[in-house]
């Protein structure tokens, strides 16, 4: 691809720049020092789940390398990481005893990050459950929010104030629809009512972990949430269209932003699922419970959506490894009428569509509808198939490109006046990219599979001087960097 946007926009002063990685995509060390499994776990060593049946019983082993891994954070100038905890490396069943080594490692993690000058953004749940709380029905089960905020609460007393903003959830929607819906995720389920059921209880767990936090470290402690919210177009403005648009948003964002942020699930999404469920596992006073002011929304952004009124295609906007379908499922739960049309190019090597305009949005949107509510992005980036070069680097134009064009359209979203706070690439490393293993690289940072050895792209050199300029570059310097 090539920009389609200008250079030289200028972020303020104060903005956070980092990078962000998650617990079972970068550690590795699956079964060392006590940690459980995790439903991530045994999904990846079930056969035909990942591509090239790929596991994160090794990943890019950063358990055993935080010293190198920070070392380079700080080469590049970068001010924050955002890294999940791996609930089972600290609390290997998911309840009761908790595992000294898996806290101590996260301590420690965080000690070098702060000694590095590095702010630690931790996030407590990047999609690994304790696979025994899996057996207890996972998400479907309301005992897991509890647990959850137990977790949370512990997390708190041990990490403390040492750590710069704490993020309850990543992508819930992933966690409900992928994984208890089409079934592309762990725990591989395919069933609307657990994926409804699943909302709820990560909706809860997210408001008990937040208050758990508030509770151990102070009410005015940084919290938020992470959302991959849907920006969503009409095909047509035909009524039927629009229809389908406000559909998924309902399901898709709605679904969070309405008990988080406003204290009630929206009346549409009750009649959109009527014949699925009556929501009866909704209980008195938990609605109070999930609504937790808070400090910060994180915004994760990668592409748009399309959509018509039609017929869900089979594995419609998640194509599976390989191109053949994961899932014949919907994650779109009560949405089956609702079909995704093809985007225009370019794309990326997920097949994702590359529309930065939808980010300046997407943010607009945010802050007109929340004002006091800071942003972040905390997760932003781009697959592309990457050639080591005869110089022994990694000339990734492309990614240059894309996070150029998405870092002017958080610039610009901030001179239009949206209160966007920092921004995180994703990710620092290559790594395990879910279902699609390792066959998907994000990294800025180019990890060897063979010898794990890491070298920074030129995307890596690139973000590095935005970071220290504060301004969206030229985006061809990368190549003489
Ligand atoms: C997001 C996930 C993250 C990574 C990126 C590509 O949905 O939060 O772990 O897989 O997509």
């Amino acid at each position: 691809m090539t920009t389609t946007r200008p250079s030289g926009r200028q972020f303020p002063a104060d903005f956070l720049w980092g990078s962000a990685t998650a617990a079972y995509q970068v550690e590795g060390a699956a079964q060392e020092d006590g940690r459980g499994p995790s439903i991530w776990d045994t999904f990846s060593h079930t056969p035909g789940k990942t591509l090239g049946g790929d596991t994160g019983d090794v990943a890019v082993d950063h358990y055993h390398r935080v010293a190198e891994d920070v070392a380079i954070m700080r080469d590049l100038g970068l001010q924050a990481y955002r890294f999940s905890v791996s609930w089972p490396r600290v609390q290997p069943t998911g309840s009761g005893e908790f595992n000294q080594a898996g806290l101590d490692f996260y301590s420690r993690l965080v000690d070098e990050l702060i000694a590095a000058g590095i702010k630690p953004v931790v996030t407590l749940y990047h999609w690994d459950l304790p696979q025994a709380l899996e057996d207890e029905g996972g998400w479907t089960n309301r005992r897991t929010a509890y647990l959850f905020a137990e977790y949370g609460r512990r997390l708190a007393e041990v990490l403390g104030d040492r750590v710069h903003l704490w993020t309850t959830l990543n992508e819930p929607w992933c966690s409900a629809y992928l994984g208890y819906a089409s079934g592309v995720h762990a725990p591989g389920v395919t069933d609307e009512v657990a994926a409804l059921r699943a909302v709820h209880h990560l909706n809860l767990g997210h408001g008990l972990a937040a208050r758990a936090i508030k509770d151990v470290l102070g009410q005015d402690t940084p919290v938020s949430v992470t959302l991959n919210l849907h920006v969503t177009r009409a095909a047509s403005d035909a009524p039927e269209d629009l229809e389908a648009k406000r559909r998924i948003e309902t399901i898709g964002n709605e679904v969070f932003l309405g008990p988080m942020l406003e204290g009630a699930y929206p009346a549409e999404l009750f009649t959109d699922t009527a014949s699925i469920t009556d929501w009866s596992f909704v209980e008195d006073g938990d609605l109070e419970t999930i609504r937790v002011p808070l400090e910060v929304l994180g915004v994760n952004y990668y592409s748009t959506n399309r959509v018509k009124h039609g017929h869900f295609l089979t594995g419609d906007g998640e194509p599976g490894p390989d191109g053949h379908r994961l899932s014949s499922r919907t994650p779109w739960v009560g949405a089956d009428d609702v079909e995704f049309v093809a985007q225009p190019g370019p794309h990326t090597a997920m097949g994702w569509n590359i529309e930065p305009q939808g980010l300046v949005d997407l943010l607009l949107e945010l802050h007109t509808r929340y004002p006091g509510l800071p942003l972040a992005i905390t997760e932003n980036g781009a697959a592309f198939v990457d050639e080591v070069g005869e110089d022994g680097r990694v000339h990734d134009q492309d990614r240059v490109d894309y996070l150029h064009d998405h870092l002017d359209a958080v610039a610009a979203a901030i001179e239009a006046g949206a209160d966007v706070r920092g921004y995180f690439v994703w990710s620092l490393f290559d790594n395990f990219e879910w279902a699609y293993g390792y066959d998907r690289r994000f990294g800025v940072v180019r990890v060897d599979y063979d010898t794990l050895e890491r070298t920074p792209k030129d995307s890596a050199r690139w973000y590095a001087q935005v970071v220290r300029t504060s301004t969206v570059l030229d985006a061809q310097v990368a190549a003489g960097l």
